[in-house]
């Protein structure tokens, strides 16, 4: 645990200024720093640092926090990392009895080095490798590509590695998945004779790999275990290439498959990333919606597909804000995205991006394929069906709108159907009926002003004498009051004699003012 009297010195210490604008520009703007906001695409600078307060805030995203919450969000770093790289910048040493950051630290950074030297390693060897050379051109794979993703190769052989870690017994080698050690203590690589993919984190350093078997074999991908390093259910295949694309474009795809994220770059889909032979977790669909404001899930068009788009389904729900979307892409049977994108071009691809179901449609489409609402059962099926998974999502709008296409699709009313679903209405009473409104409007102690107008109201004679300087200009009454003196008598005089419907004289008759 890292002391909270030296994360408190570190923050009276730094300022979030400086630290945002080593990894984004900023201009001065008033009393603030502005900028166009690193987590999501946008052309007009929404993104605001205020050195007073010491926190950003983005109008446009909401993204929002401290220096150290910056520096998690933009480099994908931990919150002990965030301290320990901010430390490190104003030269602080994190304290002694920070005991577990430290050996976190020393075993995370040998374990990074480790991951480098492995991928280096693997790439000079594919260079050699006529192999595995000619199984990425039978692919279709420019040189380009390979290079841009780091591809490489890891020999056929028990100890490949030993060449470069000729202390093949250190932990480190178990410790960040490169090896296995059997039940005698013997230890071999991991990856023989495959096709390597590098996992990248956000700050672009190898935390993991997948291999690919050479033609035919099993399993076809074998991917690194779960490390300090590595958690699959939080990294996406390809984020640290597709980052500067998804930011430009505003969109991301997320597909299946390595091959499907590396044919997508190569055809000029550039921001497209794969879940690692996971489900989508809530925690992807957190980290993608941060930087682009619609995530297209792109799943193959078999039933496994299916499956995988309802789970991306299920971990959108809670995310989605009303200006973010989900949508939902379905390739036929016989397709991924790496060969619809081969055969078909790229024209063709983003006519069938742009075509995707929104998340709203593919939800009620699919209780709607499982719920027969030509019978009462079918109706009540789909409401109880929608109700755990519409009582997740967060953004008020979109929720409103999918309650009211539940309501047409089981005839039933939007209040039965927000009374089943178990939901606060979404607009107050009044909103929706305004007659409503004086019934439900919150009662407040009467106000000077108030209680000044009823009192002309019944003595209109008073008018005459009212104390204006003593009137507070911010209330709600205030419209009813004229700006200077004259025209408040007259104004009020005004009311006396033809009542307005302000709040304040809220009754059945009277005219709008
Ligand atoms: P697919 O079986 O759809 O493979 O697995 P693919 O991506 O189309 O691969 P190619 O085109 O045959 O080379 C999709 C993803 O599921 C994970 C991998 O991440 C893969 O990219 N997977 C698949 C595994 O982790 N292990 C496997 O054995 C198979
Ligand atoms: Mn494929």
């Amino acid at each position: 645990m890292i002391p909270k009297s030296f994360i408190q010195e570190l923050l009276s210490r730094v300022d979030i200024v400086d630290v945002v604008d080593r990894l984004v520009l900023l201009k001065k703007a008033g009393a603030n720093y502005a900028a166009c906001c690193p987590f999501h695409a946008e052309k007009s600078p929404s993104f605001t640092v205020s050195q007073t307060k010491q926190f950003y805030h983005c109008f446009g995203c909401g993204a929002h926090g401290s220096a150290i919450g910056f520096l998690m969000e933009y480099s994908g770093l931990s919150y002990p990392d965030a301290i320990r790289e901010l430390a490190q910048q104003l030269g602080l040493t994190v304290p002694e009895d920070a005991s577990a950051l430290r050996v976190q630290k020393a075993d995370t950074s040998s374990l990074v080095d480790t991951m480098a030297r492995a991928a280096t390693f693997y790439r000079e060897q594919l260079k050699a490798s006529p192999k595995a050379i000619d199984y990425l051109k039978r692919r279709g794979l420019s040189g380009e590509i390979t290079a841009r993703f780091g591809l490489g190769y890891a020999p056929d052989g028990w100890r490949g590695l030993e060449v470069v870690f000729p202390d093949y017994g250190a932990k480190n080698l178990l410790e960040a998945g490169l090896v296995i050690e059997n039940d005698q203590g013997r230890r071999y690589d991991r990856f023989r004779d495959r096709i390597m993919f590098p996992i990248l984190d956000q700050r672009g350093n190898v935390i993991g790999f997948g291999g690919r078997v050479i033609d035919q074999g099993e399993p076809k991908y074998l991917n690194s275990p779960e490390t300090p390093l590595f958690e699959k259910g939080r990294e996406l295949y390809g984020l640290s290439q597709a980052r500067a694309a998804i930011r430009d474009v505003g969109s991301v795809i997320v597909v299946e498959g390595y091959m499907d994220v590396l044919a997508l770059a190569q055809h000029g889909v550039p921001n497209a990333v794969a879940t690692l032979g996971t489900a989508t977790t809530g925690n992807h669909v957190q980290k993608l919606l941060r930087q682009a404001s619609r995530v297209v899930f792109c799943f193959d068009g078999d039933n496994a597909g299916r499956k995988a788009a309802w789970r991306a389904l299920e971990a959108s729900l809670e995310q989605l804000a009303d200006d973010k979307m989900a949508s939902f892409l379905f390739l036929l049977p016989e397709h991924d995205p790496d060969s619809f994108i081969r055969e078909r071009g790229t024209e063709a691809f983003n006519v069938e991006a742009a075509r995707a179901v929104p998340l709203a449609g593919f939800l009620l489409r699919e209780l709607l394929g499982r719920n027969d609402t030509s019978s009462a059962e079918g109706r009540a099926g789909l409401l109880h069906e929608a109700k755990p998974l519409i009582g997740r999502v967060q953004a008020p709008l979109l929720r409103l709108a999918m309650v009211k296409e539940l309501a047409v699709a089981s005839g039933f009313s939007q209040a039965e159907v927000e009374s089943a679903l178990g939901l606060k209405p979404a607009l107050a009473p009044w909103a929706r009926n305004p007659r409503a409104a004086t019934r439900a409007a919150p009662r407040h102690s009467p106000s000077l002003s108030r209680t000044l107008l009823k009192l002309v109201v019944h003595q209109p004679e008073l008018a005459a004498r009212l104390p204006f300087e003593l009137i507070p200009q911010d209330r709600i009454e205030t419209p009813c009051w004229a700006q200077s003196p004259t025209r408040y008598r007259s104004a009020i005089l005004g009311v006396v004699r033809q009542p307005c419907c302000s709040n304040t004289f809220a009754r059945p008759r009277m005219r709008p003012c």
